[in-house]
């Protein structure tokens, strides 16, 4: 499978065509950003590490029974995927307080949530991500009430074999990002990557945070935690 025509190129990936039609060629970056792109910096080595990171994921999950864009990882920073319209909603399912949670409803990180809930935000950088609501969506036109339906059961079936994976390996899933998108046949796919870009993972004895909380807010280096992660995923 060859590299094609470079089709869009995002904070963290660049997406170029193959000769197949439907399949899709994606090259991770070694770009962290972080604020809706207001901090910036290159990283070595972070793109072969949310490659790796998510392949590991994606395969997981598949072999759970949940179906997604991934095809195979081909290189250190590079993987196919199956093409897909994404569908403009970040879907967040947070099982602890922490970050923007804590924020707008003033639980102090860490707190356990009652149970697992899941948010929208609309994805659009100029304005800022905003959280949505099913009401939004509906008026936005963005997906139908059965997308969201089927977008909520995903994104707590994710949860369900994500927070017991990354529990045996001492990792606690405080929260993380799921991107869908619709295939050929309209069909609702998880899509996107599931990386520590992507989820909050914190040490479950030592509670040191294992994911871009690290460059949000200058506490370490980034790869070396990023490593940490995929070493206990058994990725190393
Ligand atoms: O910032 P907030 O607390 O809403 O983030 C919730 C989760 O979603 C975190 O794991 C964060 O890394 C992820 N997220 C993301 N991309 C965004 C916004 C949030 O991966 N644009």
């Amino acid at each position: 499978m060859n590299k094609g025509q470079l089709l869009y190129e995002g904070k963290a990936k660049r997406l170029y065509a193959t000769e197949d039609e439907q399949i899709l060629f994606v090259e991770y970056k070694d770009s962290a950003t972080a604020f809706n792109g207001e901090k910036k910096a290159e990283i070595d080595g972070k793109g072969n590490l949310n490659n790796k990171i998510t392949t590991l994921i994606f395969e997981k999950l598949q072999a759970a029974g949940i179906a997604s864009h991934f095809v195979k990882q081909l290189s250190p920073n590079e993987q196919l995927v199956r093409r897909v319209d994404i569908i403009p909603i970040e879907v967040v399912v947070r099982n602890i307080a922490a970050g923007s949670l804590s924020k707008r409803l003033g639980f102090d990180e860490g707190t356990a949530l009652p149970r697992p809930i899941v948010e929208y935000y609309y994805k659009d950088d100029a304005l800022g991500d905003p959280h949505i609501t099913t009401e939004h969506i509906d008026v936005l036109g963005i997906a139908t009430a059965t997308e969201v339906e089927e977008l909520y059961k995903q994104g707590l079936a994710v949860n369900d074999i994500l927070r017991p994976l990354f529990a045996e390996v001492g990792v606690e899933l405080i929260d993380f990002k799921l991107e869908f998108g619709r295939d050929g046949a309209g069909n609702v796919l998880l899509a996107d990557e599931i990386s520590p870009d992507t989820c909050r993972l914190w040490d479950a004895t030592t509670g040191q945070k294992l994911d871009k909380d690290v460059f949000r807010r200058d506490l370490g280096n980034l790869t070396e935690v990023y490593e940490i992660i995929l070493e206990k995923l058994g990725g190393k």
